[in-house]
């Protein structure tokens, strides 16, 4: 992981790669590095750190047509100059994303035939490999190919080789990569937005696929056969990749939230269910549901788990894809499997979809990203309509997903004849008002910014609620987590008493949410008791008559919505609370460290 992009042209390359490199940053990434020829002559130039660090480094106004450029996610070595990408060996100069399950074998090897490696990284053994197959076979197309034989795990590569300095190559698996067409220049990137001010035309590579690319000509090959390819044009603009005057690219997103939500329903919820009941899959047919995802995406599931079973009565279970991968999975033959992801590409949720269609089962796809891997590989796919997504903490395409969750859940009842007249005219009108709710609770910054300031000196926040509360205290936790840097912990607010209300003392700030009526009461008895241990409660709720009580210190309020909708308005006041803290604490609010918003390595 985590960014690549590379150019050949007439244009000055190290100026697109920088650019593209800049374009990428918000994948998040702890070095960066370039490789170019000049003159016949390949420059390698990387730096520890921030993209500042590289571009102080490099001089813009070299003259070069081709090269690659790379920001990485430490996963093999530390985040240093001498791990960072370009790695280059003998004639081979690479940037690579994904892991190489095998290379501690490959490395062994090729030391015996006298390689050294000056990084501890996996990418260096594939330079190493590539420069060795060519000894035996000056054919620069058939060793690239051979990779696939060798490496096993996950690969997107950018290589130059010395002996064809007109030329970029690449070659995938199970690691995202494009090629951007334009006339007389083509890229490679990890994603089109890195190239989106060049080309928006582009060709999505297929696992094993390998491009010979110049400047006037793209040929794909695989498994020594050339491919046709069709080109494709990005639907998004340049413009949906700025921040339109917010001050994070984070705030902008979760302020689109009425509008995501409102395209991601509109499709199937408008005046009537007709496109509810035409345009959705029938998912009768099922007995029950497996939803795999990631993060966030795991923690929409957990809602949609709520309302799939209260609304549809079908047994709907959550799990997380880098467990469910390695476990008995106990799929039934009449069991749906759903797959959530933002970018479609998690390779723990790609495995998990894979592992479902060799059981035999059928598999939807509940993504944003249009044509990503797992769009494609999914059986069905519902699109969720966030559009771009930059900040790596997720927001608007998390409610997306929960949306989305919900419109199932009530197609499956209204399917199955579950809900009646009236609750189906209260839903259609809630869809309609949710927009305008959804911006109530957005303008109420100043109440959000005072509960930031209040928490701002504890180094430990709990999370509660019960049901549908508990799922989204999950999503809460998570956000104030990654993006403040605060403790936090998510309990079901039953569990307290099992051993964690010992951590409560004077002080302590609890986030109580209570939405769900049927176990409101419960949650409450539970917030009194925290509170009587002296925590501050922040209680987030839709109730109308808690105006006088004293279990709580400060009310964030929410209108009240149908149950299926109310967990979109309960999750505003949770993002802003966390973008509030981590303002205030000056924290890198849209590339938290550490993380990167494409998590394409297991
Ligand atoms: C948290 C966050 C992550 C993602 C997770 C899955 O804010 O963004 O937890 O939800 O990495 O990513 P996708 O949805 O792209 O599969």
């Amino acid at each position: 992981m985590c960014g690549i992009v590379g150019y050949v042209g007439d244009d000055n390359c190290v100026r697109v790669l920088v650019d593209g490199l800049k374009r990428l940053d918000y994948r998040g990434y702890d070095s960066a590095g370039i490789a170019y020829f000049n003159n016949g002559k390949l420059n390698i130039i990387k730096e520890e750190g921030k993209l500042s660090n590289l571009i102080n480094s490099v001089d813009l106004n070299t003259k070069s047509n081709i090269g690659i450029g790379h920001t990485r996610w430490a996963t093999h070595g530390l985040a240093n100059k001498d791990n960072a990408h370009p790695h280059k060996t003998g004639k081979f100069t690479i940037v690579h994303n994904g892991i190489i399950e095998n290379y501690d074998e490959i490395k062994k090897d090729l030391i015996k035939k006298g390689y050294r490696f000056v990084s501890e990284t996996d990418t260096e053994v594939i330079s190493a490999l590539l420069d060795y197959l060519y000894t035996k076979e000056k054919n620069i197309l058939n060793v690239i190919n051979k990779l696939n034989y060798f490496l096993k795990g996950s690969y997107a590569l950018g290589i130059i080789c010395d002996d064809d300095k007109e030329t970029l190559y690449t070659l995938k698996k199970n690691s995202p990569l494009i090629i951007g067409v334009c006339d007389g220049k083509n890229f490679i990137a990890s994603d089109v937005p890195a190239i989106l001010n060049k080309t928006k035309k582009y060709v999505v590579l297929e696992d094993n696929d390998y491009a010979k690319i110049t400047r006037n000509k793209v040929e794909i090959f695989n498994n020594g056969r050339k491919k046709d390819f069709v080109v494709k044009e990005f639907e998004y603009d340049d413009l949906s990749i700025d921040k339109h005057g917010y001050e994070h690219f984070m705030l902008k997103e979760i302020n689109e939230q009425p509008e995501v939500f409102k395209k991601t329903t509109n499709p199937y919820l408008k005046d009537d269910l007709d496109g509810l009941l035409k345009k959705m899959p029938d998912f009768t047919k099922y007995k029950c549901i497996r939803i795999v995802a990631c993060g966030s995406a795991t923690h929409a599931g957990l809602i949609g788990k709520q309302m799939i079973e209260k609304y549809a009565n079908t047994e709907v279970n959550v799990e997380t894809a880098s467990e469910f991968r390695y476990k008995k999975q106990f799929l039934k033959d009449d069991e749906l499997v759903i797959v959530i992801s933002q970018s479609g590409e998690t390779a723990d949720t790609l495995e998990a979809l894979k592992i479902a269609k060799e059981n035999g089962n059928d598999t939807l796809g509940i993504i944003n990203e249009k044509g990503s891997t797992i769009a494609r590989e999914a059986k069905m796919v519902l699109y969720t309509e966030a559009g771009k997504e930059i900040a790596v903490a997720t927001t608007k395409a998390y409610s997306a997903q929960v949306a989305m969750l919900s419109l199932i859940a009530l197609n499956l009842s209204l399917k199955k004849d579950l809900i009646d007249k009236t609750e189906i005219k209260e839903i259609l009108q809630d869809v309609k008002k949710l927009p305008d709710y959804m911006q109530e609770l957005l303008n109420d910054r100043e109440l959000y910014k005072k509960i930031a300031n209040d928490i701002k000196c504890y180094n430990d926040v709990f999370f509660i609620g019960r049901e549908v509360d508990y799922a989204l205290a999950q999503e809460g936790s998570l956000k104030l987590k990654e993006i403040s840097y605060t403790h936090s912990e998510a309990y079901a607010a039953g569990e307290l008493k099992h051993g964690t209300i010992s951590l409560i003392e004077e002080g302590t700030p609890v986030v109580a949410i209570v939405t769900d009526d049927s176990v409101a009461p419960k949650t409450i008895s539970n917030i009194k008791e925290v509170k009587s241990r002296g925590a501050y409660v922040i209680c987030v709720t839709n109730k109308t008559d808690v105006d006088n009580d004293d279990f709580y210190d400060e009310i964030v309020k929410i209108p009240r919505v149908n149950d299926l909708f109310e967990p979109l308005l309960a999750v505003i006041p949770l993002q802003l609370i966390s973008y509030e803290l981590a303002k205030i604490k000056g924290c890198s609010i849209d590339k938290p460290k550490n993380l990167a918003k494409s998590v394409t390595v297991e």
